[in-house]
This record gives structure tokens, sequence and C-alpha cells, in this order.
């Protein structure tokens, strides 16, 4: 899946005060949780803070966002992604409940988050929190299907990928193979979720 736009981007270091653009028409309100939870769009808001309030948890701080939600830390020393759909949110957790199968945690030495809870109608998984090396965002992999290496544009994608990571690309094929060794098929491959430092 391309990234929607660059006011998509992951962003990690962004002050909780900027004003943030969204592509969705989705209002931006200031709720509860104040500060924190200002500027982000009104129904991830009310989700992520209905999840905490069920679980007697408050959220900390905003660790990221890219296309497919919000990440929040919460004071319970968790992380909480709220997704915008239904979709992604059924895929990453898939994905998830496969890596907690297999009791994968860590893959050549970067952090898997591990599934910790999830709910169903709040579209929000639970999971650890990780500090590079890492992987993860699962939203947009395929799970027993090779959907990314029969594409037709499949050797485009490839060169893209090796100009992106360089000299450490030798390394995210040997990760990238690894996945797959567990039916987990990455495509959303750039710095952000395969995080080296
Ligand atoms: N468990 C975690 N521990 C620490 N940081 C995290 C965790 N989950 C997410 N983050 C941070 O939040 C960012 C956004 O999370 P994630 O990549 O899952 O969102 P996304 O919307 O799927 O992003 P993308 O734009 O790549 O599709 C990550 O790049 C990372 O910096
Ligand atoms: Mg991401």
């Amino acid at each position: 899946m391309t990234k929607s736009g660059a006011t998509l981007e992951s962003r990690t270091d962004t002050p909780l005060t900027t004003s943030v653009k969204s592509t969705s028409a989705e209002k931006e309100t200031v709720s509860g949780a104040g500060l924190i939870m200002s500027l982000i769009p009104a129904t991830i808001a009310e989700r992520a803070e209905q999840y905490v309030k069920i679980h007697s948890a408050k959220i900390d701080k905003r660790l990221g966002w890219g296309q497919d939600g919000w990440v929040f830390a919460t004071d319970t020393g968790s992380a909480i992604k709220v997704f915008k759909y239904e979709k992604q949110y059924r895929q990453e957790l898939q994905v998830y409940l496969r890596l907690t199968e297999r009791e994968v945690t860590v893959v050549h030495g970067f952090q898997i988050p591990s599934l910790i809870n999830h709910h169903d109608e709040l579209l929000i998984v639970e999971i650890s929190l990780v500090a590079p090396p890492f992987v993860l965002d699962f939203a947009t992999a395929s799970l027993d299907q090779d959907t990314l290496r029969t594409r037709d544009d499949y050797e485009e994608w490839l060169e893209l990928k090796k100009e992106i990571f360089g000299t450490d690309w030798p390394v995210v094929r040997r990760v990238l193979s690894a996945f797959r060794s567990h039916g987990v098929f990455l495509v959303d491959v750039h710095r952000d979720n395969i995080r080296f430092r």
C-alpha cells in the first residue's frame, strides 16, 4: 500500500501542540486528557480514552502516527494503536495473533511488540513498548500469501527498498525472510517500521 501523502508519514518527534493535518473529514477536538489528546482526530481520541478507561489506565504520550492510525503510550507501560479503519485493524491483529502463536518476540536482534490485548469495536491493539532495533506495523502485511513478490512492479519495489536501506539492506532481507518463515509477508517496508537505531 502506498502512503497517501507526506502529511501522513509516521513522525515521532513532532511537538504535541503542533497542528496535525488529516486527509479525512474527521473533526479535531480537545478531549478530557487535555493537551496530549488535543489536535488528534475526535474519533481516535474518544476511542483511545474509552479503551484506557476500561483498563483503568491513562494515556501517557503520543508515540507516532501513520496512514493506519495513531499510537499512544499508556501509563501501564504499553502502546495502543488506534486504527482508522477496521480492515487494517483486522489485518494487524491477525499478524499479531500469528506471532503470538509462534512465540516470535525477536527477529535477528530486532524486537517485535507482543500483543497484550485488543478491542474489536474500538479498533485498538495494545502491544508492548519497543525500542530500536525493532520491527512493527503489520497493518498491510499479508498472511500466508506472498502478494508482494507476485506483483508486476516487484523489481521496482526491490530497487527502491535497496536505495532506502543502503548498507542495511542485507539485514532487512534476512528479517523479511524470517517473517516469511512464519507466513507473514511484510509489504510496508521502510525505516520507521524496520528501525535500526
Ligand atoms: N510498540 C511500540 N513501541 C514504541 N513505538 C511504537 C510502537 N508502536 C508504534 N510506535 C511508533 O509509532 C509509529 C507509528 O506506528 P505504526 O507504524 O504502527 O503506524 P502506522 O499508521 O501503521 O504507520 P505507517 O505510516 O508506517 O503505515 C512507529 O513508527 C513508531 O515510531
Ligand atoms: Mg508505520
